[in-house]
């Protein structure tokens, strides 16, 4: 931290600018962007020929002003973040025409429901989507789709080992037999729910276990965690932590430290056991201590070039969303700490340095997808929207005395 204040006090001396510490965010001006963002959005996608519901989003290059899409295929992981960026625009606005554009790009996705799993991220496909849309219209043929899509993620659950496999495709290619990755623990809501909804009780049982053994491997002493855990298939012993999407194996990556820290959230929520709460704390604490001055880090928290390095404002994004909803498990000073946090990341993001205001239809710039690959480096990524927007809905509702997720 010592480092990055001195690195910012030069280069103010230097006549450079650094993003400054944040300001509260005015929530109802933030959810108005983002609505005319969205209206934006739709005008590009509708273009000359009109909307093509199975092209979604995904990123906007610096250089560019337009989004690139993405078909909603088996293999592209973020195809239920548009549709569910609808859905809390829908919440927010109540305009019917942003709910018929909701269903339509939610619809694209039913099919994930009726075929073999390729990956873990059907949660964040289907629960984005789907779960958001159910949240809001309790529409029965939702429902059967998140319960259909909770047994086919299940499938991917080995029981030797105890968690969920998360990329069956890595396991010739990385020799990763069994491979789970943080990003996996988001996936977990999507099973407690169907647990609770009329799905079977495996679920949970599930969630649990892969929350339980994800807690003993995929972390070091110092709390901060790997992306991938490899286990063995036939003995279940973890094997070794690794990076995929880090700087190195024995550094935190920054949306990773994010997924463990919304995944432990949600199971404190959907369990109630304590050690979901303690535990959350902890990987918490690590990721706070080491931020920038404006509460956005740097994609990884090691990464090369600090303070020049990229920032992943997605990963801010994931985890004020989630602070806000554990600042309301927490009494005293930590839930007080945590939500004021949250707040102040909530400031950053809102401000000119992060919005990308007339530059691009996104809602925010300044993420870093896969920095090893080269891919989308300090780009507008579609997620980073997702969670800032429902971290906008979520301060709205604990401003307004509402319990947080808007589930209840
Ligand atoms: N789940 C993939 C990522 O966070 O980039």
């Amino acid at each position: 931290m010592r480092r990055i204040l001195f690195a910012g006090s030069l280069l103010a001396l230097m006549g450079c600018s650094q993003p400054q510490p944040a300001e509260q965010p005015d929530v109802e001006k933030a959810l108005n962007y983002c609505a005319a963002q969205v209206q934006r959005t739709l005008t590009e996608l509708q273009g000359d020929s009109g909307i093509d519901y199975m092209e979604m989003p995904r990123n906007i290059m610096d250089s560019l002003s337009s989004w690139h899409t993405r078909k909603a295929t088996k293999e592209e992981w973020c195809s239920g973040f548009w549709p569910g960026i609808l859905w809390y625009d829908y919440e927010y606005t109540g305009d019917p025409e942003i709910r018929r554009q909701a269903e339509k790009f939610t619809a694209s996705l039913k099919y994930l429901s009726q075929r073999p799993a390729h990956d873990h991220d059907l949660g964040f496909l289907v629960f984005c989507s789907y779960g958001n849309g159910y949240r809001l219209t309790k529409d029965p043929e939702y429902k059967q789709v998140i319960l259909d899509t909770a047994d086919t993620l299940a499938t991917l659950y080995n029981p030797v080992v105890g968690t969920i496999l998360s990329w069956p495709r890595e396991r010739e290619k990385n020799n990763w037999p069994h491979n789970t990755i943080m990003d996996n623990m988001i996936n977990l809501e999507m099973l407690f729910w169907a647990s609770k909804n009329g799905g079977g009780s495996y679920l949970y049982d599930i969630a649990v276990a892969h929350a339980d053994k994800t807690m003993e491997n995929h972390f070091r002493e110092d709390y901060t965690s790997y992306h991938v855990a490899v286990y063995d298939t036939i003995t279940g012993d973890f094997i070794k932590g690794v990076t995929h999407q880090g700087y190195a194996d024995h550094t935190m990556w920054a949306r990773g430290q994010a997924w463990a820290i919304y995944g432990y959230t949600l199971c404190y929520r959907e369990t109630k056991d304590q050690k979901y709460l303690d535990f959350l704390q902890k990987i918490t604490d690590v990721y706070l201590k080491d931020l920038p001055e404006d509460y956005i880090p740097y994609w990884d928290f090691k990464a090369p070039g600090i303070p020049d390095a990229p920032r992943d404002a997605s990963a801010a994004c994931v985890v004020a969303s989630a602070l806000l909803e554990a600042s309301t498990y927490l009494s005293g000073e930590k839930g007080k700490e945590y939500k004021e946090v949250a707040v102040k990341m909530l400031g950053s993001l809102s401000s000119p340095a992060y919005q990308s205001g007339e530059s691009k239809p996104a809602f925010l710039l300044h993420s870093t997808g896969h920095w090893p690959a080269g891919s989308e480096i300090d780009a507008a990524i579609i997620y980073a929207d997702y969670y800032y927007i429902e971290a906008l809905l979520r301060l709205k509702r604990l401003n307004e005395g509402k319990e947080v997720t808007g589930w209840s």
